[in-house]
This record gives C-alpha cells, sequence and structure tokens, in this order.
C-alpha cells in the first residue's frame, strides 16, 4: 500500500485528477468536465444559506434551502418535484420514472446543517463558502449540502446530455437529519407505494483515506436525552447546609461515573445483550485498510491518547461496539471568583450510539434504570428522551451495493473498501424496516473534513469525482 493514501496523511497526489478516460466507459463525461465551474458556482449559492435546524430562528433558511434543492430538481429535468409539508421542515421531493423494467433508486440526502460555533475558530466566515487549494470551506460542505449535490448534479448530467435516465429515480431531500429526522420516518412509513424503490443511495458519508473509494455498509444508532437531577427546591448556602443538604451537582457525577468504568465498560445491565461481533472476515478487512494510529490520535483527533476497551481493535470499537458519552452539563456557580452554594439542579445532555441488533426503545429503558439504580439519595432523577434511531447493517453482497463498489473502482483507479461507521443516519434503518430496501452508502468526505466543528470543509476533487461516480454507477445499473 503506497503510504500516500494512508489516512490522516495531507498530500495528495492531484495529478490523478481528471480520471483516466480509458477506464470508464461512460459518455459524455465532457458535460460533467465542462460544467465544474458551475457546478461550484451552484454549490456556493447552496452554502450560503444558513439552514440550521437545531435553531428555530432560522426557520426561513430552512425553507430557502429546501425550496433552492426543489428548484434545482426541477431545473435538471425530474419531475413532481414539490415541497412535502407537514409539521417538520420540508422534505424535498422529485421524481424521474420514465425507464419501465429498470430498478428505481430512492436518492437521500439533507439540506440541513449544524450550527457553526464556536464562530471566532471558523478561518473565513461559515455561510460565505470559501476555496483555498482544493477544498471548499463552509458549514455543510461535506455535511451534506456538497454531497447532495453531487446526486442532483450526477442526474442533471445524464437528463440534460441524453435526455433519459439509465434507471428509475426518486430523490427525498430532508431538513431534519441533524435534529434526529422524525418527521421523514412518519411520511417514509406512510408511503411505501409512492417511493417504492430497490435501494436507497445516500452520499453523506466518509472515504477511509484520500483517494481511496469506500461504501459503508455500517452505521451506529444512537440514543440521545436529557439527565435532571433535582435537590432541595433552591440553592442553599454550602456552609450552613453543607453536611446535610444533598448536592445535584455531586450525585450527577455519582450517577454519570456509576454508567461506565474506566476502561470504557458501560455499566448498564443487559445493555450488551445482543450486540452482535463483526464477522472473522469483516475483521480481516478492517485489520488491513490503511491506517496510521498515531496519525489518527495526535493530528485527526489531536487528543493525548487513545481511550476505551483495552481488549477491543480501535476500529471495532468505533464501528461495532456501542458508547455512552456525556454532552454537556449545566448547573451550579461557573462565574467568577468564588460563591458557596450548594446548587438546587443539575442537568447533561447525554447519548449512547447503539449497534446492531440493539434496540433503541430497550436500549433507553435500560439506561433509565440504570439511572434509578445509581441515583444518590436526597435527589431526584428524570431522563428526558430527546431523539433516538436505530443502528443499521447493509449486506455487502447485495448487488447495489456491489455495482455501486465496481463503478466506484473504475471512476477512482482503485479498488473500493468496504467499511463502517460510527455516525447514525436515522432514516437508514427506516429504509430497510418501512421500504425493505437496502442503503446504499457511497462517502465522498474525508476524514479531516470537521464534521459538525470549525473549518468544515468539502475536498473539490471528490466532489467532481463523485458526480462522475453516481453518473456511472445509475449507467452501469441501467445496462
Ligand atoms: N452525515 C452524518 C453521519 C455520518 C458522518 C455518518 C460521518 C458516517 C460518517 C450525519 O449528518 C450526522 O451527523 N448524524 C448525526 C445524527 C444525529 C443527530 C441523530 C450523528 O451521527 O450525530
Ligand atoms: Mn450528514
Ligand atoms: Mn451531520
Amino acid at each position: 500500500m503506497s503510504c500516500w493514501i494512508r489516512r490522516g496523511r495531507v498530500e495528495r497526489d492531484e495529478r490523478q485528477l481528471p480520471v483516466d478516460r480509458d477506464t470508464v466507459e461512460t459518455t459524455d463525461m465532457n458535460y460533467y468536465e465542462q460544467n465544474r465551474q458551475t457546478f461550484l458556482e451552484g454549490l456556493q449559492t447552496f452554502l450560503r444559506i444558513p439552514s440550521i435546524s437545531t435553531l428555530s430562528e432560522h426557520k426561513p433558511d430552512i425553507r430557502r434551502a429546501a425550496e433552492f434543492v426543489r428548484n434545482e430538481l426541477s431545473a435538471a429535468g425530474l419531475v413532481h418535484a414539490e415541497l412535502i409539508e407537514g409539521e417538520g421542515n420540508p422534505l424535498v421531493y422529485a421524481e424521474w420514472t420514465g425507464a419501465p423494467g429498470k430498478p428505481t433508486l430512492l436518492l437521500y440526502g439533507h439540506y440541513d446543517v449544524q450550527p457553526p460555533d464556536p464562530l471566532d475558530e471558523w478561518k473565513s466566515p461559515p455561510f460565505e463558502p470559501t476555496v483555498r487549494g482544493n477544498d471548499i470551506f463552509a458549514r455543510g460542505s461535506s455535511d451534506d449540502k456538497g454531497q447532495t449535490y453531487i446526486l442532483v448534479k450526477a442526474v442533471e448530467g445524464l437528463l440534460k446530455t441524453k435526455g433519459r435516465l439509465p434507471v428509475n429515480v426518486k430523490f427525498l431531500i430532508e431538513g431534519e437529519e441533524e435534529t434526529g429526522g422524525e418527521h421523514i420516518e412518519a411520511y417514509v412509513s406512510s408511503r411505501p407505494a409512492r417511493l417504492k424503490s430497490d435501494a436507497a443511495v445516500i452520499c453523506d458519508t466518509e472515504m477511509f483515506a484520500p483517494e481511496l473509494p469506500t461504501i459503508c455498509v455500517g452505521l451506529r444508532g444512537i440514543v440521545y436525552a436529557e439527565l435532571h437531577v433535582e435537590g432541595a427546591n433552591h440553592d442553599l448556602h454550602s456552609g450552613i447546609y453543607g453536611g446535610a443538604a444533598p448536592n445535584p451537582m455531586q450525585a450527577m457525577a455519582e450517577i454519570l461515573t456509576a454508567l461506565k468504568d474506566r476502561n470504557g465498560h458501560i455499566q448498564i445491565p443487559g445493555f450488551y445483550d445482543r450486540v452482535v461481533p463483526p464477522s472473522a472476515k469483516e475483521r480481516e478487512a478492517w485489520a488491513r485498510l490503511p491506517f496510521d494510529e498515531a496519525e489518527y490520535t495526535h493530528k485527526e483527533m489531536g487528543a493525548k491518547e487513545l481511550v476505551g476497551e483495552p481488549e477491543i481493535p480501535l476500529l471495532e470499537r468505533l464501528w461495532a461496539r456501542p458508547t455512552l458519552e456525556v454532552h454537556g452539563i449545566r448547573g451550579g456557580f461557573t462565574g467568577e471568583g468564588a460563591k458557596t452554594v450548594i446548587p438546587a439542579r443539575a442537568m447533561a445532555k447525554i447519548s449512547t450510539r447503539l449497534v446492531a441488533d440493539q434496540r433503541p426503545d430497550e436500549s433507553a429503558a435500560q439506561l433509565k434504570e440504570a439511572i434509578r439504580r445509581a441515583t444518590p439519595k436526597g435527589v431526584t432523577a428524570e431522563l428526558k428522551l430527546i431523539h433516538s434511531a436505530a443502528p443499521s447493517l447493509v449486506n455487502p453482497d447485495n448487488p447495489f451495493v456491489r455495482a455501486a463498489a465496481d463503478a466506484m473502482t473504475e471512476v477512482f483507479g482503485k479498488q473500493t473498501v468496504y467499511i463502517r461507521s460510527g455516525g447514525s443516519i436515522p432514516i437508514v434503518g427506516c429504509f430497510d424496516q418501512c421500504l425493505g430496501i437496502p442503503s446504499v452508502m457511497l462517502g465522498f468526505g474525508l476524514p479531516d473534513d470537521n464534521l459538525h466543528a470549525p473549518n468544515e470543509k468539502f475536498h473539490l476533487p471528490n466532489f467532481y469525482r463523485g458526480i462522475e461516480a453516481v453518473a456511472h454507477y445509475l449507467e452501469t445499473l441501467g445496462r
């Protein structure tokens, strides 16, 4: 394995672009080459819309982003391009079903983004997309506007050059993925006939390393919750009452540390019972992936050392083991100087990532019970669920997955690797359970894209090559 494709390396061989035409039997690749500048400008317009789904003051921007996607789809030549209005943020739908007898693909992406804070750590403003070198920097560039736009432009190119598509497509683009994606699930489960497809195609994951075409065949699920701990009904003088009064901050610490030991083992009775270990074949494939643990630790994460279950290999910890994490704790006195007080309440945001075959409802109930048992006397602890999603596994032998891997191998000129990811895309479990279809996850993000963090970026060669890879994939499926 040559070292320049190793994950964590920044130097990349850009001479690989444009791709070697001899290996890709796709006609009209010219359209994709000639329109790169237009694609980039369209992406920049998309990225300028601050469609942050977690902040309600951005509702008008959410709508603008949805309308942008709908307009793009209808200009590309799709029919029935519309916003589907419901309780949540609008869904965008469009289809082209003029290829009877050919497969139907459900093309999924999300137009909502995470908040950009902390703002002062951005080198250029998050909603003023800026090209530096081969990367475009903006919130949502990689997750997921850039990757959603890949699907739109791939289909547009085929329609513009041939007047038809090699397969049938149904676009379903949501605006709530980053907040748990609950409304899309209600829609998908209520409209199986309209959404009937053979496979979903999703570009919302990462390549394992630069230049290495990657398909993701597993995602973790999630249970996200708030833990509220209450002691006395008002703050108390810590000298006058200390020694007698319950302390909710201390209780919070006791509860949280009771849930996971120092070796990363979750201490929730029954929690691991349904966890399915990866097969020997998968383990061996993961061990062969080009991976530099020191670079991952110190450069990509910027951490001092790795933690977690010591007896389990790193990639298995990330992809096939559940987690329990604390995201934030609020309560008590944190201002300047000293204030001697016993706070009345404390709150923590926590989540657990789930792996196949764990069930969100059951895991949440187990978590609740473990919290009840760990709660010290004198306080109450209440767990409020915010959202949850099931884990998902895709069979790598599925013909739609294999065809995608072959198309990526051709366009990138390298053997496609199969990985899983520790992240979650809530609707993937529902595509499997509600529609009975596999999700083909072709990822074009890179490990150092800074998803959800300051200076999120998308590698432009991946943007252009992603468009060509998806177009090539659709063509091969139509043969
Ligand atoms: N695209 C990500 C998930 C992802 C990232 C999968 C990298 C694979 C590789 C998605 O937008 C995301 O951030 N999901 C959230 C879901 C949550 C808010 C329910 C996540 O994983 O935290
Ligand atoms: Mn995403
Ligand atoms: Mn995300």
